[in-house]
Formats: C-alpha cells, structure tokens, sequence
C-alpha cells in the first residue's frame, strides 16, 4: 500500500488546477443509466470512485469510451467520457461493487425508473457513522415503488411506472435528492421535493437531465418541482469544479502561508468557507481564472465553525479546517451536526502535537506553536487530506499511510502540491 512522505515546512505558490467534482461526476454518471442514447460528460475526474463506478454501471450494461487525451494522459486528468446504457442487462447491483463505495447505491432510482425494478444491495463507503438508506426507500415509496429488504438487498418494484407525488425529506440529504429527482424525471405526473438538499452537485444533476429533456424546476432551492416525462434523450454535459478540493487547498495555503491561484475555482459555490478561511487571515480574491489565495507571515486566526447542509460549511471540509486549527493562535470549536463519528482525524492530528478534545459532536481545537511530524493513520477520505495539510505545515517528516483514501477523491494530490513547492512525494510499502 502507497504512503506520502512529507517535509513539512514550505510555503505552497503556484497555480493549483482545479479538477472535476467527485461528488458531481457520481450521479451525472448514474444518469447515464435513465436512457438509451449517449450521455456525454466532459471534466470528469480521474479517481479511485470513479473507476469504481464505472465497473458498477458496465454490470449493468453501459458501455463507455474515454477521449479527448493522448492514453497516458487520460490515466491521470480530468477527461470526457460518452456513456451508453443502450440496454439494461442487469437491474441487480451486488454486494461486492456496491459495498466498496456508497454512492452506487444510487442507480436504484433510475433502474426503477427505466426498467420497473432495482435489486441494490445495502451499501458501504466510508466509516463515517452508521449512514442509513431509509430516506431513499420512504421516498421511492411515495412515488409508487413497493421496496422489500431480504438479505441485505433493497428490492424495489414499480410494474406500472413510478407516480409523481409530493414528499418531504424529514432531514436534508444529498444523495436521496439525487435519486429521488432522477427517479420523478420519469414518473407520471408532478412531484414537489420539499426539504431537499441545495448543493450545487444537485442543480449540476438538474441541469444535466433537463439538458436529456427532464423538466425540473427550482433545483438549488429547498423545494424542487419535477414534471415526469417518458423518456430521456442522451446530452452533453460538464461537470461542475470540485469546491471540496478548492476548499482544501485553500486551507492549505492558509497554512502554510504562500500565494497560489486555484484555476477554474467557483467561488460562487463555496462562499461559507471562503468566508471561514478569510477570517482566519487568509486574503481570498476573486479572479477571472478562477481564487487567489494568499497569506503572509501573520499568525492563523482562531474561527469556530459548525457543519450544515449547503450552503452552510460543508461536513466535507470539517477535518482539513481543524488541521489549519491545530495552528491557529487560540482555541476554535468545530461542530459537526451532519455525521456521528467523523473525527478519526482527531487522534492522528494529536499524533503531530495537535491540541484537541472532544465532547459529543464537538472538538475544541488550541492551537499550538509547532506540529511535529510523526507516523499517521488515514481512515477516510476527507480526514486523510486534513493530515497532509497539517504534515505540510509540521517540522519534519510525515508519513501518511493507506493513501488509496485519498486516491478515492483528490486527483493527483501529490503532483499538485509538489508543483507549488510542498516537499511530498508517494512510496511504495
Ligand atoms: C454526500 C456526499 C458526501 C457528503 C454528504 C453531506 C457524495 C458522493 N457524497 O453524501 O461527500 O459528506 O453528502 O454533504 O455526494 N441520512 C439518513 N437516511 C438516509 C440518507 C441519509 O439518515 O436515507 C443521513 C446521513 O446518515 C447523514 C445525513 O443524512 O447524517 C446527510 O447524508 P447525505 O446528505 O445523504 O450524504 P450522502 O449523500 O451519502
């Protein structure tokens, strides 16, 4: 298994691309599934989930082509990719590809919507609590599915079609929103989503299945209006900027110190935590090509932060801005209200002189003078990437080990820090 060795201590500046959003390239991908002509997504990144998700949706029968870059390079950058799921062969997703990540359990909506039937195992993904799939079946059930679970499949059934209907998430999720609207796009009638989720990967999915000829109205609001048609036509369509990536590296500078422009960065899609990282004494600017960030010698600000739906501060930054934390001059209380369990970072970070205690869903963070480097663990994807934050600003050498979290959603981490002067480099075990 690979692992980063960092020296820590360089000041990052350059210019860092921004890549394709993981979190948005997932359900465009599963989109494909709802017709039988191409979908062409173009900026998709190049990642451990998106590979994963590949093999799920060829299970089923999609067929894909990669183009655009010479074959080397499309091994490593963000591409455009056609996906055909001309016929559907299989309505089951099993257990072995559906466990190693959670978002696959997505294609239950528009296998149910397409074909009438979903056989989806009970997923895995990350060890982040106990992460349940009752909204999706509640919602799928309000639009006419008959769902049974046996031996942990989800059987879900619709011979005559889903029926729109008006459903009202009892609690703000992501991913039900996604399938709940791939699923309308294609039932008889109206469905209003009330309490949906706002962020910007569900308008991107909007945008996408209007573009195959959905109507959905109000995505990005907390209310969505979806009217059914009967079928999909293929598109083309881009992938939105990764603001989790952009979030993190911004973090970054804002510890190391160092001046960087995050090229083809939305700032419009991550205004909460632009704002947090500007009040710990970063200097963010808007450009044409995309946010500078830059911070001098001055000492990091204290901020407490609490997690929320979008557009809160998002849950997916709540371990890298404790890494910055670890540093600032003073104590700062992190909340995180939208996962139990999503602070394994805490005692790796403690392993580089980090300060932190916990109490329920909170920590409180005093920051220290100096991190040290030190051996440590990465357990998720987003906790993995706090630990280099803090190993690039740590004296001396850090050896972050179970890398593949983070080949799962940062595409070409070590590169892209490297070229803006951090001293890392990946080695074999
Ligand atoms: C997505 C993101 C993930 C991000 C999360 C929250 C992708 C691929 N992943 O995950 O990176 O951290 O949004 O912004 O886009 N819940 C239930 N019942 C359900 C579904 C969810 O109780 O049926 C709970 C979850 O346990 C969690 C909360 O709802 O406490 C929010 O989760 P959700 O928004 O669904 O996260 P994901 O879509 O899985």
């Amino acid at each position: 298994m690979d692992r980063i060795k960092i020296v820590g201590g360089n000041q990052l500046n350059g210019t860092i691309p921004i890549s394709g959003a993981k979190n948005a390239a997932l359900p465009l991908m599963i989109a494909a599934l709802m017709t039988d002509e191409t979908l062409t997504l173009e900026n998709v990144p190049h990642l451990a989930d998106v590979e994963q998700l590949i093999r799920i949706l060829t299970n089923h029968g999609v067929d894909y082509s990669v183009n655009g870059r010479r074959e080397e390079q499309s091994q490593r950058y963000s591409r455009t990719i056609h996906f055909t799921a001309r016929n559907i062969v299989d309505t089951t997703a099993p257990y072995e590809l559906v466990s190693k990540m959670r978002a696959s359990f997505w294609v239950i909506g528009p296998l149910l919507a397409r074909m009438g039937q979903a056989r989806v195992s009970l997923p895995g993904g990350c060890a982040i609590g106990t992460r349940p799939v009752d909204l999706f079946i509640d919602g799928l059930k309000a639009l006419g599915a008959d769902i049974d679970i046996d031996n942990g499949y989800v059987n879900a059934t619709a011979r005559n079609g889903l029926v729109g209907n008006r459903y009202v998430f009892p609690k703000v999720s992501v991913g039900a929103t996604h399938v709940l609207m791939m699923a309308a796009a294609m039932a008889k009638g109206q469905t209003v989503l009330e309490n949906a989720a706002r962020e910007p990967e569900v308008v991107n999915l909007a945008e996408c299945l209007n573009a195959m000829g959905a109507r959905i109205s109000d995505a990005g609001s907390s209310t969505i209006v979806i009217d059914g048609v009967d079928r999909l036509s293929g598109a083309q369509h881009r992938v939105i900027p990764d603001r989790i990536e952009t979030g993190t590296y911004a973090m970054a500078v804002a510890m190391t110190g160092g001046d960087v422009l995050l090229e083809g960065a939305r700032a419009d899609i991550l205004e909460s935590a632009l704002d947090t990282i500007s009040q710990t004494g970063a200097e963010i600017t808007q450009v044409n090509s995309g946010i500078r960030v830059r911070r001098n010698g001055s000492g990091i600000n204290p901020v407490d932060v609490t997690t929320e739906p979008y557009p809160g501060f998002p849950t997916d930054l709540q371990a890298q801005f404790m890494g910055l934390m670890t540093r600032a001059r003073g104590r700062s209380k992190i909340t995180e209200t939208i996962f139990e369990n999503r602070f394994m970072h805490v005692q790796e970070l403690a392993r580089l002189g980090a300060r932190i205690s916990l109490s329920g869903q909170t920590a409180t963070v005093d920051g220290v003078e100096n991190l040290r480097g030190a051996p440590v663990m990465a357990t998720d994807l987003r906790a993995s990437v706090s630990l280099v934050i803090a190993g690039l600003a740590a004296e001396g050498e850090t050896m972050v080990h179970r890398v593949y979290h983070l080949d799962r959603g940062f595409e070409r981490l070590e590169e892209k820090l490297a070229h803006c002067g951090a001293q890392l480099e990946r080695v074999g075990e």
